[in-house]
């Protein structure tokens, strides 16, 4: 992801205006939900209601079931795959006239900086919707030398209906990463927003129906993930689920999957991620590196560099220069462009984080920077906002609950090392592998680590780097499969294999 972009003359963006009440979609349909329930989805930044969703629940995910499984024994399994690329590029097109508007409402619901939106999340979004398009025309299947008088050949079908659930940390780059591959394979899906932020997903929605997607390919249903959630996942004519969150609640997914059809089962789950700083590397850019692979999206990225491991030589030297920056935070409005930090995402989410903070306090960690709520600076209009200050642990030891469980807010640990074996070593050390970093500038040592790291992603002198075009999953309780690249069409697609006598 780059780098956040201000301009430190630009005006306040207004805030976008949202219709009281949200409906869900089903089978081309824009529908209220069985029971008549809604429920209320937050701004973060103030703690006001910007308005009412419609909560589904199992009555509505039977139905949205029902409308994709029609869907797929209808015209859109008929369609032609350069046909479904096309429709899946005039999507990325509607999305990108749309850029600004989605943003905005990106912003509102999450409470991400407005720049960060724009320069992040929404060309990521557009990205892989484009890339994805391309795909659906270039799944196709092999034909094999097979010993005897036989014409063998495989071909690549869709699963068919697919369940997805995801998380509210990136609403629209999560759902992108979903429907993309989904669509291109030529699935149909049902999709539960995460309920912090069903907001942007319920607009792109709209969207797709406007491009020309038949009805029932797409279904979105809100609500919770004890109700909705589950009962997707637990769904007898669901073909498979994917689902982007927390390790705990993926393993509650695969255990409904187990329990019911056996339905394919992907997941990307949570990471404790070593960050590796050798004292050859350029400190200023590892400085950086580690400041924005840490602090970016409020701390509550699955890949945050949450565990920053700097080598004995340049500690203190390291320590400075962080706290430094840090404390140099602009904390604030997620909707003037010169915010770099909003608020948590939820009033549940900032008291976790405070949680951890104490946390930290006790077992003797050393907080330099940070570690309370928000600053005074902070306007009226912010005061029940949920804001926690970017801070700073020193001194943290491997066995700290701060160093061992995923924070997923603004909370830095920084630990001393020694040299490479002794690093590699206590950087697996960890049920998470999800992604890993290292800063050096010899090439053998960037090799070693590299090999030696067991996550799924590894950044060598850089950090938060994705592109539509290559894998991201993780290692051991990470998850399971692979996102993104041609690698996440496996995800989406059954392989047939064909025999026939000749
Ligand atoms: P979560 O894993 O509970 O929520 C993610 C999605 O799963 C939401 O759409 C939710 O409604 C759904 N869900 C919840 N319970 C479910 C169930 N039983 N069956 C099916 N779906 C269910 O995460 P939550 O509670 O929002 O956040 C708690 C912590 O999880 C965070 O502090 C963070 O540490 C971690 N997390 C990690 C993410 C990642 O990308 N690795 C994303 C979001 C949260
Ligand atoms: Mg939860």
């Amino acid at each position: 992801m780059a780098a956040t972009a201000t301009a430190p003359t630009k005006a306040r963006v207004t805030p976008p205006k949202v219709k009281a009440e949200q409906p869900m979609l089903i089978g081309g349909k824009w529908v209220p939900s069985v029971s008549g329930k809604t429920f209320q989805t937050v701004d973060p930044a103030t703690g006001k209601t910007i308005c009412e969703v419609a909560e589904g629940d199992k009555a509505d995910i039977d139905l949205a079931v029902k409308a994709a499984r029609k869907a797929m024994d209808g015209p859109w399994g008929r369609m032609s795959a350069g046909e479904r690329g096309r429709l899946i590029s005039k999507l990325a097109d509607a999305v990108e006239s749309h850029k600004d508007e989605l943003a905005a409402l990106e912003t509102l619901d999450n409470g991400k900086p407005i720049a960060d939106s724009l320069a992040a999340d929404l060309p990521l979004t557009i990205d892989c919707y484009r890339y994805y398009a391309g795909w659906a025309d270039k799944n196709h299947g092999q034909t094999i030398p097979v010993t005897g008088d036989y014409f063998c050949y495989t071909r690549h079908e869709p699963v068919g209906v697919v369940g997805q659930i995801i998380p509210w940390n990136f609403p629209l780059l999560m759902q992108a990463w979903k429907w993309g591959p989904a669509l291109a394979c030529g699935n149909t899906l049902v999709l539960k927003p995460a309920e912090q932020t069903p907001l942007t997903a319920l607009r792109v929605a709209e969207l797709a129906t406007n491009v020309g997607f038949p009805d029932g390919v797409i279904n979105v249903v809100p609500g919770y993930g004890p109700t909705a959630g589950a009962a997707l996942a637990g769904h007898m004519d669901v073909d498979k689920i994917a689902f982007t969150g927390e390790t705990s609640t993926g393993k509650l997914v695969m255990t409904a999957a187990a329990q019911s059809n056996l339905k394919r089962v992907s997941l990307e789950l949570g990471g404790k991620s070593p960050n590796v700083v050798f004292a050859d590397a350029d400190l200023d850019a590892a400085v950086e590196g580690a400041y924005f692979g840490l602090f970016f999206n409020q701390g509550q990225c699955c890949v945050a560099g949450s565990r920053l491991f700097v080598e004995e030589k340049v500690y203190d030297q390291f320590v400075e220069k962080m706290t430094k920056k840090t404390k140099g935070r602009r904390l604030g409005d997620p909707f003037h462009p010169d915010t770099e930090q909003g608020p948590q995402v939820s009033k549940e989410q900032q008291d976790r984080v405070r949680g951890y903070i104490e946390a930290g306090k006790k077992e003797g960690a050393k907080l330099l920077v940070g570690g309370s709520d928000a600053p005074s600076s902070l306007a009226a209009a912010h005061a029940n906002g949920y804001f926690v200050e970017p801070t700073v642990f020193t001194d943290v030891k491997d066995d700290m609950k701060i160093a061992q469980e995923e924070i997923f807010g603004p909370v830095m640990s920084i630990l001393k090392f020694k040299d490479a074996a002794e690093v590699i070593e206590r950087g697996n050390r960890t049920f998470y592998g999800l992604a890993a970093a290292v800063w050096t500038k010899d090439v053998q040592k960037a090799i070693r680590l590299s090999n030696a790291l067991k996550a799924g992603t590894v950044w060598v002198n850089c950090y938060d780097v994705f592109d539509a075009r290559a894998p991201f999953g993780g290692f051991k309780m990470s998850g399971i499969g692979r996102e993104l690249g041609q690698y996440a069409l496996q995800l989406y697609t059954e392989v047939k294999t064909v025999y026939m006598a000749v």
